[in-house]
C-alpha cells in the first residue's frame, strides 16, 4: 500500500489508542506489522532490517521494528519505546504502549489515560491469562469503553475458527462484567500479516474488518476544546514593573477556549471576574487560547487567586466543588491504601491531603475476585470514597475533561496509586467514625453531631448590680465542672475590646447589644453554651439578638429592685450617676424596659445566690437535652 509519509499538520484528527498485552503474546508484532503493512514505515527501513537480520543470521521478526525505529523522527513517524505516530487514510494515530508486565502497570496510569480506544492481543496458543483480565478490568477503571481484542498467533492455532470463538466466549464473558463490550474480535496473525491491514485468505470463516479498519471505525471522544473551559492554574506572576499590580495567571487549558473579555469564574473558591488581557511570553498573543495550549492572562479585578483553582466560564457547566468523592483507584504502592493513612491527592495543578473514607470494595484485578477488606493492596483496584482535607474543583467520568477527573495519589513522595473520580458525593453523609479533620462547610446539623452540643445563647438581661455576672461566673463554672462547655460573655469585658468605640447612649447601647448578640451566635455555632450579661436595656435589642441567635436562645431577666441595687452599688456608679458625674446610667436617667415575657426569672432579691446558680444551670441542662433529642 502506497502512503505519503509527511507528518501531518498538528491540527489534523490525532487518534489515540493504547496497546494492551503481555510481551510474549506478540504485541510487539502486531504493532510492528501494523506499521509496516499499513505502509508507515519511512523507505527502505524495513529492508535494512530484514538485511541487518540476514547479515547476523537471525531470522527477522516484526517485533524488531519497534526497537530499530526507537526515537526515530525523521518522515512523519515517532516512534519511542512507548508511543508512535502513524497514519492511515482516515487519520493519524497516536499508539501508546502499555508494556504487559505487572511491573509496568505504573506507566499505564498514565500512559492509557488520554487513550480513546484500546487494542488489547490475546495469544490464540495461549488463551486468556491472568495478565490480560488484568487490562481489561483497568480499562474499565480508565474509563476506555471502545477495545477490540486481537486474537494473534491464528498461525500457530492452525487458523482454527473454534480456537478463535473460544478465546472470545470466555474474555467477553470476562469484560463484559467489568462493562466493556469489545467493539471487535479479531483473529489475527502478526508474523504472517492476517487480518492486519488487508483480509487474510486464510481465515475466510471471518467476514470483520482488519486491525486497520477497526481503528478507522473507533469513535474519537469530543474534541476537549469543544468542552466546556477547563484551565487548571498552574501559578500566578506578577508584572515587575514599578506600581504595576496586576497579575498574569497561567496554565495549560485543558478544555474549552479563552479570549479576552471573557467573564470567568474561579473553582473551587467560586470567584468571578473577566479576563483582561492574555498574555504569552515572548510569542505574538493569539486571539484565543484553546484546548491543548499553555495560556497566560490577566484580569480585570486583582482578586487572590491561587495554584489549583480551575478557571472555567459560568453558565457552562461548571466542575463539581466539594471534600468527597467516590473514585476507582488502581494501586501500586509498596505499602497497601488504608484509610488510617494520609495521601496526597494530585488532580490538574490541584494537591490537596486525601484520607480514604471507606472501601467500598476491592477488587483482584486478575481474578476479579471481590474481597471485604479495608485496605487495598499493591495490584489491587478498589472503588472507594475519599475526602480531602479542602475542597477542590473536579469533573466525573460523565463530564468530558480528563485532567481534572484522574488523579494520582501520593504516598511517601511516590506515586503509588491512579484513579479516576466516578461521583461526587455530598459533604453530609458521611461515617462519623472515619472523620478525621473537619471539613469546611459543615453544616448545623453537621457541627453539632461533631461537637456534641447544638450551642445555646443565655441572654441574661437586668440592671446593673442585678446580680448578672455574679450567677453568671458560678454558673460557668459549674457547666464546665459538668462537661458543658461554657463561656461568659460580659458586658464590661466586651466593651474594653470590641465595643471600646461605644459609649452609653440609646444608638451606642442597641450596636453594643447587635455586635455581642452576633459574637455568642458565633459561639454558639462552635458548640458552646454562652453567658451573656449585658444589660441590654431596650426590648428591641434584645428581640434582635433572639432573631440573630436563630432558635438558640434563652432569656434570664435577673430580677432585683432598682431600690436594692442602688443599695448593693458593688462598682459605685449608681452613686456616681446621682452626684451627676456618670450620664446615662440605666436606673437614673436612662430606661430600663423590664422583660415582658423571659424564658426565665431569676429573683435575687427573693432567692440565694446559690439557689439562682442552681436554676440557671438547671434550665440550660434541660434547655440542651431537649434540643439534641
Ligand atoms: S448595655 O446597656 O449596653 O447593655 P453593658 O451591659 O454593655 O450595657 O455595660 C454595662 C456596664 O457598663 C455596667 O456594668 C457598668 O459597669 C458600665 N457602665 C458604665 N457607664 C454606664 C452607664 N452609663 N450605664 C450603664 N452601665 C454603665
Amino acid at each position: 500500500m502506497e502512503q505519503t509519509l509527511t507528518r501531518a499538520p498538528e491540527s489534523e484528527e490525532l487518534f489515540s489508542v493504547v496497546t494492551l498485552g503481555h510481551v510474549d503474546h506478540g504485541k510487539s508484532t502486531v504493532i510492528g506489522r501494523l506499521l509496516s503493512d499499513a505502509g508507515a514505515l519511512p523507505e527502505g527501513r524495513l529492508e535494512a532490517i530484514r538485511e541487518n537480520c540476514r547479515r547476523n543470521s537471525k531470522p527477522f521478526e516484526y517485533a524488531f521494528l519497534l526497537d530499530a525505529l526507537h526515537n526515530e523522527q525523521d518522515q512523519g513517524i515517532t516512534i519511542d519505546t512507548a508511543r508512535c505516530f502513524f497514519r492511515s487514510e482516515k487519520r493519524r494515530y497516536l499508539i501508546m504502549d502499555a508494556p504487559g508486565h505487572i511491573e509496568f502497570l505504573k506507566n499505564m496510569v498514565t500512559g492509557a489515560s488520554r487513550a480513546e480506544a484500546a487494542l488489547m492481543v490475546i495469544d490464540a496458543s495461549r488463551g486468556v491469562e491472568e495478565n490480560t483480565r488484568r487490562h481489561g478490568y483497568f480499562l474499565s477503571m480508565l474509563g476506555i469503553r471502545q477495545a477490540a481484542v486481537l486474537v494473534n498467533k491464528m498461525d500457530l492455532a492452525a487458523w482454527d475458527e473454534q480456537v478463535f470463538l473460544a478465546i472470545r466466549r470466555e474474555f467477553s464473558d470476562f469484560l463484559q462484567k467489568v462493562g466493556i463490550t469489545p467493539t471487535a474480535f479479531i483473529p489475527v496473525s502478526g508474523r504472517e500479516g492476517d487480518n492486519i491491514v488487508a483480509p487474510s485468505a486464510r481465515m475466510p470463516w471471518y467476514t470483520g474488518p482488519t486491525v486497520l479498519e477497526q481503528m478507522d471505525a473507533f469513535v474519537p471522544l469530543p474534541t476537549p476544546s469543544k468542552l466546556a473551559l477547563r484551565l487548571p492554574v498552574q501559578g500566578v506572576y506578577k508584572f515587575t514593573g514599578q506600581g504595576d499590580e496586576r497579575r498574569i495567571i497561567a496554565g495549560t487549558v485543558e478544555a474549552g477556549s479563552l479570549r479576552a473579555g471573557d467573564e470567568i469564574v474561579f473553582y473551587p473558591s467560586g470567584k468571578r471576574t473577566r479576563v483582561a488581557t492574555l498574555e504569552r511570553f515572548a510569542a505574538p498573543v493569539p486571539e484565543s487560547f484553546t484546548a491543548g495550549e499553555a495560556a497566560g492572562f490577566t484580569m480585570t479585578e486583582q482578586i487572590f487567586v491561587r495554584r489549583g483553582e480551575v478557571v472555567c466560564h459560568p453558565g457552562e457547566g461548571a466542575p463539581q466543588v466539594g471534600v468527597r468523592l467516590q473514585a476507582n483507584v488502581f494501586w501500586l504502592g509498596k505499602q497497601p491504601l488504608r484509610p488510617e493513612r494520609a495521601y496526597i491527592l494530585k488532580c490538574g495543578t490541584a494537591r490537596a491531603e486525601a484520607r480514604v473514607e471507606s472501601v467500598l470494595r476491592v477488587v483482584n484485578a486478575s481474578s476479579l475476585d471481590v474481597t471485604e477488606r479495608t485496605a487495598v493492596e499493591k495490584y489491587e483496584a478498589a472503588e472507594l470514597t475519599l475526602r480531602l482535607e479542602r475542597p477542590m474543583a473536579f469533573d466525573t467520568t460523565d463530564q468530558g475533561c480528563d485532567a481534572t477527573r484522574r488523579f494520582v495519589l501520593v504516598d511517601d513522595y511516590e506515586i503509588s496509586g491512579g484513579g479516576i473520580i466516578t461521583r461526587f458525593l455530598p459533604a453530609r453523609d458521611y461515617d462519623e467514625r472515619n472523620i478525621r479533620w473537619s471539613a469546611s462547610a459543615l453544616t448545623a446539623g453537621e457541627r453539632q453531631r461533631l461537637t456534641g452540643s447544638p450551642g445555646l445563647v443565655v441572654w441574661m438581661t437586668g440592671l446593673s448590680g442585678s446580680g448578672k455576672t455574679t450567677i453568671a461566673q458560678e454558673a460557668e463554672r459549674q457547666l464546665l465542672s459538668r462537661g458543658v462547655r461554657a463561656y461568659l460573655l460580659d458586658g464590661d469585658k466586651l466593651r474594653r475590646g470590641l465595643c471600646a468605640d461605644l459609649g452609653f447612649s440609646d444608638a451606642d447601647r442597641a450596636e453594643n447589644i447587635r455586635r455581642a448578640a452576633h459574637v455568642a451566635a458565633l459561639f454558639a455555632d462552635a458548640g458552646l453554651v454562652v453567658l451573656c450579661t449585658f444589660i441590654s436595656p431596650f426590648a428591641a435589642g434584645r428581640a434582635e439578638a433572639r432573631r440573630i441567635a436563630d432558635g438558640r436562645f434563652w432569656e434570664v431577666y435577673v430580677k432585683a429592685s432598682l431600690a436594692v441595687c442602688r443599695e448593693r452599688d458593688p462598682k459605685g456608679l449608681y452613686a456616681k450617676a446621682l452626684r451627676g458625674e456618670l450620664l446615662s446610667f440605666t436606673g437614673i436617667d436612662s430606661p430600663y424596659e423590664v422583660p415582658a415575657d423571659p424564658d426565665q426569672v431569676l429573683d435575687t432579691e427573693h432567692s440565694s445566690e446559690m439557689d439562682c446558680v442552681q436554676a440557671l444551670v438547671d434550665a440550660i441542662q434541660g434547655r440542651l437535652e431537649g434540643a439534641v433529642s
